[in-house]
């Protein structure tokens, strides 16, 4: 079974699609963090974020695996890298290449062909695994997910965060947007745990109609 998770970043995507595959037992993909690598790639190696040819032919030597919430390039530890700043303010522009997330995409449908996952991202429900079982879109305030920013970035000052936040969701709203048949969950007032227990009610509802 695969599980679709979109949603704009700070809705609460990530903690809570990990949690609800470990409940499950199920694999969790970060697509995300795909995006993530393919920036940092670029901007270690100094390729041109514009060039979308660029950005694939720069990315195709590299061998990347996210394995037990570490990511490893080349063998590189860059879990904590991928979430620099500068990361965060050049992922939009390298995701908007078509080229780009024509590469990813068909990582990502490999990914969710191993069998029971949980996928998250923007774009999950609507392009990459269409014929998902179970479709969630997670929204919460601006506010609140301006809030979460800061809280996973200490280091960060909150208006730079806000602003930067209001920007990427401008970036990547072409890409981001419900399914037409997802259930969306606003988690603005709601506890994480609360958020996982109506997404496995969703998962039961689901699974019990299959059966
Ligand atoms: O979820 P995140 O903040 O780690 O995602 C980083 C960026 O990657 C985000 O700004 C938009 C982009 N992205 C995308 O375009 N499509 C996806 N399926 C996942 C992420």
């Amino acid at each position: 079974m695969v599980i679709a998770i979109d949603g704009p970043a700070g809705a609460g995507k990530s903690t809570s699609a990990r949690m609800l595959a470990e409940r499950l037992s199920f694999a969790y993909v970060d697509t995300g963090a795909m995006y993530r690598i393919v920036t940092w790639l670029a901007l270690r190696d100094r390729i041109d974020l514009d060039d979308g040819l660029a950005l694939v032919a720069a990315c195709k030597p590299h061998e990347w695996t996210v394995e037990h919430g570490r990511v490893l390039v080349d063998g590189e530890d860059v879990t904590v890298a991928l979430r620099q700043s500068r990361v965060d303010r050049d992922v939009s522009r390298v995701a908007a290449h078509a080229e780009v997330r024509e590469l990813l995409r068909e990582r990502q449908r490999r990914a969710a062909a191993t069998g029971n996952v949980v996928i998250e991202g923007r774009d999950i429900g609507t392009v990459v695994c269409p014929d998902a079982a179970v479709k969630i879109y997670l929204i919460a305030d601006e506010e609140e997910r301006a809030r979460r920013r800061t809280a996973e970035r200490p280091v960060s000052d909150s208006a730079t965060l806000a602003t930067e936040l209001r920007r990427r969701d401008q970036a990547d709203a072409e890409q981001s947007r419900p399914a037409p048949d997802a259930t969306t969950i606003d988690t603005t007032v709601l506890e994480l745990n609360e958020v996982v227990e109506q997404m496995v009610r969703l998962v039961d509802a689901v699974s019990a109609g299959r059966e």
